[in-house]
């Protein structure tokens, strides 16, 4: 595979970062994962702007701009030959010398990297079909999820849980309300309403998330922006989760109670159509 390290395309083996790298030593760096789909890469505006916010938010220096990292994804899909799969790309803050609380100065060269995975069939995910089984467990994650950083050991903790029950992925809870999953965004569906909780610092703000809500509005649903608990989603007609890689993915049970019927329902179903249609 070749990868992109700082300015360079290179083989996997030969991209090396130092030790003393900040987002090595301090988790101190932000991230995006971009599908792709037949070659083309989906909803690459909406990544671009949030990984912007994420590094203005850390006061992490922007490397390059948009137009760049747009050409380096291109360049990256054509060289490894992707037809479907996703690009993961960080920036981190870099750091020449020694091990500091305090940031470097603004101008020290970031860290940039990127690479792809190929998933052939992406879109054909057959766990569509089946839907997810979810856990909840405690959202002991940091205040600023907005943030898209590379600090992932809780939502990884929370998915080993999962597996280890048997389900797919972890809901997490903090006072009583669902915020999100380890790596998406959550919704009920109660009649023809979309509940998923609102923006705010508590949710990382999903590309996704902004685009499947606008199609749902576009097609008449009626989405409601809030906070809902457990209890609320174990009686709902259906739940799902929206993110880059797993696009609209069907939820059948949470903590073993059924979802509706326990099969995947019909507006998760009609969302991951209009939004495969609208994206790829
Ligand atoms: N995760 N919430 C969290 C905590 C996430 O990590 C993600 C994305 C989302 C969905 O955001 P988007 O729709 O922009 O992908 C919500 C990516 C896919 C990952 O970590 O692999």
């Amino acid at each position: 595979r070749t990868v992109y390290l700082n300015g360079e395309y290179i083989p996997e083996t030969e991209a090396k970062v130092s030790i003393f790298d900040r987002g090595f030593v301090m988790s101190d760096g932000v991230y995006e994962v971009v599908s792709v789909l037949d070659g083309k890469l989906i909803d690459f505006d909406g990544h671009q702007a949030r990984l912007n916010r994420s590094l203005d938010a850390l006061e992490i220096g922007n490397p390059m701009p948009d137009a760049d990292y747009l050409a380096m994804f291109r360049e990256l899909v054509a060289r490894n030959d992707i037809t479907d799969g996703m690009i993961y790309l960080q920036v981190t803050r870099g750091n020449p010398g020694d091990r500091d609380f305090a940031y470097p100065p603004k101008d020290t060269p970031q860290t940039v990297v990127a690479f792809t995975q190929s998933k052939p069939g992406l879109a054909d995910n057959p766990a569509a079909q089946s839907g997810w089984k979810v856990i909840t467990v405690p959202d002991e994650r940091w205040g600023r999820r907005d943030i898209k950083t590379v600090q992932l050991l809780y939502p990884s903790m929370a998915k080993m849980a999962a597996k280890a029950q048997g389900a797919d992925d972890a809901w997490l809870v903090e006072e009583g309300k669902i915020t999100e999953g380890t790596s998406n965004n959550a919704y009920i569906v109660k009649g023809n309403t979309i509940i998923t909780r609102e923006l705010s610092h508590d949710i990382l703000h999903g590309i996704t998330r902004a685009a499947v809500l606008r199609l749902a509005r576009e097609a008449q649903m009626t989405v409601e922006e809030r906070g809902f608990t457990p209890d609320e989603a174990k009686q709902a007609d259906e739940a799902f989760v929206t993110s880059a890689s797993a696009f609209v993915m069907p939820v059948v049970s949470i903590d073993g109670a059924k979802i509706g019927t326990g099969t995947p329902g019909n507006v998760a179903a009609r969302l991951r159509e209009i939004y495969l249609d609208e994206m790829r």
